[in-house]
């Protein structure tokens, strides 16, 4: 599929807020993620440089097409933002219209604008307008239940110059409850012309087959790609990596950028999810939650990752 002019693959890791560090994002690619989103960042954020902020930002030079994501409500900073130094190395930018979480949805952020059409109109509108890189969109398919409002705001997002368009197939209201929506999102994709990714509650060879049943161009994995970034591979069927090995590079990769601190707390996170599948998963877990020492992380994992 193309974003753009930009060939892509079909299978992405999706952007998630405290996860897609620039470590995970480089080992889902080497499990082969296809295209790998830094997490939502705010505008505000940005025009600030928050030194935070800047961590986020962190690419290496094997993210052959960068794609940054951002969240915000006023059209003219959102534009800005597209055009401004701090962007200027990323290929695609994404609009985040689909974040659920009180905190985002309260400043009328995320899928809050699912309510405001016009709004996205005019976010679209002056974001295209701000760059020549493609912009794309990701979407919730409503704020309320019975509101479903998908197949117009994928309408609005590619009359106002979006370049592909993620749809996470549930309402804001659901949060991740319920099922999702694989009729709209199916709605969704006959109904514009630009390349549509679908997202929500992929997790194995069948869920991934249900989801290409829609006729979606390409796919999104989130949360099953918790500490399971070989995901990728499994479902494209290619062999699977040494995971420790995996793990090992995670860490190498932010070991560069991060200091002590920041390692300690990114890393804790993923050492939990790393174990999850595993027989007896609750011993490990709890070694990991207990122990401070990287060493000693890694070698309760080398012994249980295989
Ligand atoms: C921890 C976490 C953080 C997330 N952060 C973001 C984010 O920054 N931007 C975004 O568009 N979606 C975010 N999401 C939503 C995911 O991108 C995805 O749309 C959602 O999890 C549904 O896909 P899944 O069923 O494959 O997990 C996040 C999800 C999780 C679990």
């Amino acid at each position: 599929m193309k974003i753009g002019n930009i060939e892509v693959g079909n299978l992405f890791l999706a952007p998630m807020a405290g996860v897609s560090d620039v470590g995970f994002r480089k080992v889902a690619r080497k499990c082969g993620a296809d295209l790998t989103y830094i997490e939502m960042i705010n505008c505000n954020a940005l025009r600030f440089s928050n030194p935070h902020t800047k961590k986020l930002l962190i690419t290496e030079d094997d993210e052959k097409i960068k794609v940054v994501q951002i969240f915000g409500h006023d059209a003219d900073a959102m534009a800005n933002v597209c055009k401004s130094k701090e962007l200027e190395k990323f290929d695609i930018i994404d609009i985040n219209f689909g974040c659920p979480a009180p905190k985002i949805v309260k400043n009328g952020d995320g899928s809050a604008l699912l309510e405001h059409l016009d709004k996205i109109a005019e976010i679209c509108k002056k974001c295209t307008s701000a760059t020549i890189k493609p912009i794309t969109a990701k979407i919730r398919i409503g704020y309320k239940k019975d509101q479903n409002v998908a197949v117009m705001v994928a309408k609005i997002c590619e009359q106002n110059g979006i370049k592909a368009i993620t749809v996470h197939g549930r309402t804001r209201e659901q949060m991740y409850s319920g099922t999702v929506d694989y009729e709209t999102i199916k709605k969704v994709k006959q109904s514009v012309n630009i390349p549509v990714i679908g997202n929500g509650d992929v997790f194995d060879k069948d869920s991934y087959q249900k989801m290409l049943s829609t006729g979606v161009d390409g796919v999104m994995i989130g949360r099953a790609a918790l500490g399971s970034p070989w995901i990728f591979d499994e479902l494209k069927g290619n062999k699977l990596p040494n995971k420790f090995e995996i793990v090992k590079e995670h860490v190498d990769t932010l070991k560069k950028y991060y200091t002590d601190e920041e390692l300690c707390i990114t890393l804790r996170k993923h050492f939990l999810w790393y174990v999850k599948d595993i027989v007896d998963g609750n011993k490990y877990r709890l070694k990991l939650a207990t122990t401070t020492s990287l060493e000693q992380s890694l070698e309760i994992l080398k012994n249980v990752l295989i």
